[in-house]
This record gives C-alpha cells, sequence and structure tokens, in this order.
C-alpha cells in the first residue's frame, strides 16, 4: 500500500442489488446469476467474473482472475430487489420477454417466482407507451420517502450488510438540465413542488443516494448526471455513474472507430438502424423517448474521432441513427451498419456490418459487473462520479469539466489501472522499455 490508494473494506455479508425495472434485461440478469450459482452456466461477457488482470512486467507472468485480485463480492452473497409498474414476478415477466428459452426459465423458475416487484415511481408523463396498475402514490417528495423506506425495508427483510441500485427501467423522455437539477436545495425545493422536471429515475436516484446506496444508469435519461445528484453524492461519500449500457451496435462502434482513427482512414458517412421487437422497442417508437437515446448514441463518434483535430478525416462526417420498432423480432435485434471509409488519396471504400445480437445478452453481464464494482467502490471509499466504469456505458458521466472518453481500449485500460492502484500495484503504461535495456546490459 503506497499510491496513497484507499483501504478498502471486505465484502463480507449479503449485497442486494436493486433494480428499477423489472423487464427483459433485469430478469435475464438475474436469472443468469441463479444458473451460474446453480452450476449450469458460465458467466460470459462478465469481466468480473471472467477476466484476468496483468500484474507487474510481461515477464513476470502474474495473471490473476480479477474476481480472486481484488475483493468483489460473491455471486451466491446476491440478493435481488425490483420495483415495476407491471406487477409480475420477476419469472412472468421473463417468460413475457422472451429473452430466454423456456427450458432455461424452468431452472431457475422457483428463484424467479419470488421475486416480485414492489410498486413503482412511475408516470406515464415520462415513459408515454407504458402503463401499469403497480405504482405508488404521492407527491414527488412523498414518493422519494416511499422508496427510502422500501430501501430500508428491503435491506433488513433481507439482512444486507450492502445494497446497490442499477436502473434497468424503461427510456424517458428527452430532459434537459434546468434551474432545479443545479443544487440539491434547488432539487429538494423541486421534490416539495411536485416540479415536472424531476423525472421518476431522479427520485430513485435520489432515494439510494439518500439511504448510501451507490446508483449506476443503465439507461441514456438525465437522472443522476445533474449537478444537484453528483453534488449530493460527492457530499454523502456515494459512487454514482451512468448512463446507457454500451451493448449492441455502440459496442460495435467503439472497437471498430478507434481502429479507424489510429490507422488514420477517414469517414465520410456512418449509416445506423436496427430493428428490434421487444418493450424497450417499443418505449423507444415514442419520439421523446427516441430523442434520449439518439443523443445517447450519436455522441459516441465525435468523442473519439475528434474532427477538430482531424478535419480532413471527419470533418465531413455523416452519422445517422435510427432504431425501428418491428414487433417480430422480439429482443432479438438486428443492427446494420453502413460505413463509408475514405483511404489513400481520397479513395472510397465500404463497410458492412449486420449485427444479429440479443439485446438482453449483451446488457446482463454488465448490470453484474456494474453491481459488483459499484459495491466495491463504496468499500473503498470512492464517491461521486465513477469515470473508470466508462466501460460500461455509452454515455459515459464525467466531472463537469471533462470530455467523456468512449474508446473501449482505453476505457478498458483506465479500467484495469484502477483496479491495479486500488490494490496498491503499478499501473501498467505499455512503455515496456525496460525490457530491452535489460537486455542490452546483459549481452
Ligand atoms: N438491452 C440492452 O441492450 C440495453 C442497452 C442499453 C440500455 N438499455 C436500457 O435498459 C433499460 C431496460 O431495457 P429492457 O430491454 O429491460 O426494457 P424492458 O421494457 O423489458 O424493461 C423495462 C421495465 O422497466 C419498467 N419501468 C418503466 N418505468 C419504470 C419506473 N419508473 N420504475 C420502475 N420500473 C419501470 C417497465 O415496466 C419494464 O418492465 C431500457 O431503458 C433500455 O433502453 C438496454
Amino acid at each position: 500500500m503506497s499510491n496513497g490508494q484507499p483501504k478498502i473494506t471486505p465484502p463480507t455479508g449479503k449485497l442486494g442489488v436493486l433494480l428499477p425495472g423489472l423487464g427483459a434485461v433485469a430478469t435475464t440478469f438475474i436469472a443468469g446469476v441463479e444458473a451460474v450459482r446453480r452450476g449450469a452456466s458460465v458467466p460470459v461477457g462478465s469481466l468480473t467474473q471472467m477476466g484476468t488482470i496483468r500484474l507487474g512486467k510481461r515477464t513476470e507472468g502474474r495473471m490473476p482472475l480479477i474476481r480472486e485480485f481484488v475483493p468483489l463480492a460473491d455471486l451466491n452473497d446476491l440478493v435481488f430487489g425490483a420495483w415495476d409498474p407491471i406487477p409480475d414476478d420477476a419469472l412472468k415477466s421473463a417468460q413475457t420477454c422472451g429473452v430466454l428459452k423456456e427450458s432455461d426459465l424452468r431452472a431457475v423458475a422457483d428463484f424467479l417466482a419470488e421475486i416480485k416487484p414492489m410498486p413503482a415511481v412511475f408516470s406515464r408523463d415520462y415513459v408515454k407507451k407504458l402503463d401499469g396498475p403497480n405504482v405508488k402514490k404521492g407527491s414527488k417528495k412523498e414518493l422519494a420517502e416511499q422508496l427510502r423506506e422500501d430501501i430500508r425495508r428491503f435491506k433488513d427483510e433481507q439482512k444486507c450488510d450492502r445494497l446497490v441500485m442499477v436502473w434497468c427501467a424503461s427510456t424517458e423522455v428527452f430532459l434537459r438540465p434546468g434551474p432545479v437539477h443545479e443544487s440539491v436545495e434547488a432539487f429538494e425545493k423541486g421534490l416539495e413542488n411536485d416540479d415536472p422536471g424531476i423525472a421518476p429515475s431522479m427520485i430513485y436516484a435520489y432515494a439510494a443516494i439518500m439511504e448510501d446506496v451507490p446508483f449506476a444508469n443503465g439507461a441514456p435519461n438525465l437522472t443522476a448526471d445533474i449537478p444537484a445528484l453528483y453534488n449530493l453524492a460527492r457530499d454523502r461519500q456515494v459512487p454514482i455513474g451512468g448512463k446507457d449500457f454500451k451493448t449492441g451496435q455502440t459496442l460495435m462502434k467503439t472497437i471498430l472507430a478507434p481502429g479507424f482513427k489510429a490507422r488514420m482512414l477517414g469517414l465520410s458517412g456512418w449509416f445506423s438502424t436496427n430493428i428490434l421487437g421487444n418493450r424497450d422497442g417499443e418505449v423507444l417508437d415514442d419520439p421523446e423517448s427516441f430523442k434520449t437515446k439518439e443523443e445517447s448514441k450519436l455522441g459516441v463518434l465525435e468523442y473519439i474521432l475528434q474532427p477538430k483535430l482531424y478535419p480532413e478525416l471527419y470533418g465531413d462526417l455523416y452519422h445517422k441513427v435510427r432504431i425501428n420498432y418491428y414487433p417480430p423480432r422480439g429482443d432479438n435485434k438486428e443492427g446494420w451498419d453502413n460505413i463509408d471509409v475514405v483511404g489513400w488519396l481520397g479513395y472510397p471504400m465500404q463497410i458492412k456490418i449486420d449485427f444479429l445480437c440479443r439485446d438482453s445478452i449483451l446488457a446482463a453481464p454488465i448490470v453484474l459487473d456494474l453491481a459488483l464494482f459499484f459495491d466495491l467502490a463504496q468499500r473503498a471509499g470512492m464517491s461521486g462520479v465513477q469515470e473508470w466504469l466508462s466501460f460500461y456505458f455509452k454515455s459515459p458521466m464525467t466531472a463537469p469539466e471533462l470530455y467523456p472518453e468512449h474508446d473501449l481500449f482505453i476505457q478498458l485500460t483506465k479500467l484495469k489501472n484502477t483496479l491495479r492502484w486500488l490494490m496498491g500495484e503499478a499501473p501498467i503504461t505499455h512503455l515496456g522499455t525496460e525490457y530491452y535495456d535489460d537486455y542490452y546490459r546483459d549481452v
């Protein structure tokens, strides 16, 4: 322990994972964790469970699993709670969402049937295409109080040592930051006055932070990305982060775009379109919810390609993103990309991608990793925005004066170096001159 890194309290006892939204992503996540715990599956896609981390020099051969290197909660210690306006238990919801096969659900059916959603803080003003009867009543301030009571009761009843909250509920309509989001005082006044600028997701985030529960936002909603809530999180020493799980097409973009830029290949166009038929797709069929998602998806290329620094290569890039609700596809999204690449002497080339992906299968391991890493962050005393977890998000939250880092590989380096720093290991710079110095000294 020599780099001023924090002391980490050990992950003793149970970790409660609280999920606003018990839909496709949340149920696929819970079912998967239980299947892994029962030895029926392997946690594919989860960096915390399957990833390794190199420590020290390449010649040292130290490559532990991440979960053996940093003190993460054990999967057997996770318990799950949720809120949803639709009263279906996790089994019924998973059956309706249709992500997992009936045979896979049958193997964990007893476990899923026990998870029943608490009444949600929900309003159709913010998610137009949904409705459900399992909803709390009261002013926004009272709703926040009710959520806080839910959190305390859950912790008590489930005998949890710690909690984390991961937003897995629908995408809300597009909201711009306004005066009510500027300070904790303005926000709390807004709760009292039922200010329309305070969306349900913000009430969950506020309740979580007030109960000292880390909050991660899996949707593109503004939610905790406002001064009021990141100041509150910093003051109360609670880690927060978001936004929008990085899966599917945006994951592909943040894999490919850094490669084009690394080779100084130009781009004149990137057209992305999707068809999907799940409930998320239906919600995104509403133009106001789509706008929230569109903003989240469009920012990625701008930040990776830096057109102001490279005007000849990326100054005229035409970037378009469409999402089309197409019920026959269910959760099995199809994402097409047409990429117009510009090479030597301006010669054009094209790349076509057709990604037949499964949205919730890609998102579920992200929920797991976020739950475990946000819990780790809290035990390490890291509070406020957790930029080192940008790896998981389409629109990573950062300190106000910073631009977000979208390049998946830079994000991974930052994540792993943060883990090394937490555990008192040297960060890896990839400079590597010492290998050659040693060689030349020896010969
Ligand atoms: N699957 C992916 O790949 C992916 C990627 C990035 C982001 N997301 C986001 O994750 C979220 C969940 O996706 P999904 O496919 O599970 O959607 P889903 O529609 O299957 O599930 C969302 C659930 O949230 C519930 N809900 C809506 N408002 C709520 C509220 N205020 N409180 C509590 N519950 C509420 C809905 O009733 C629904 O059951 C969406 O916002 C989606 O945009 C998903």
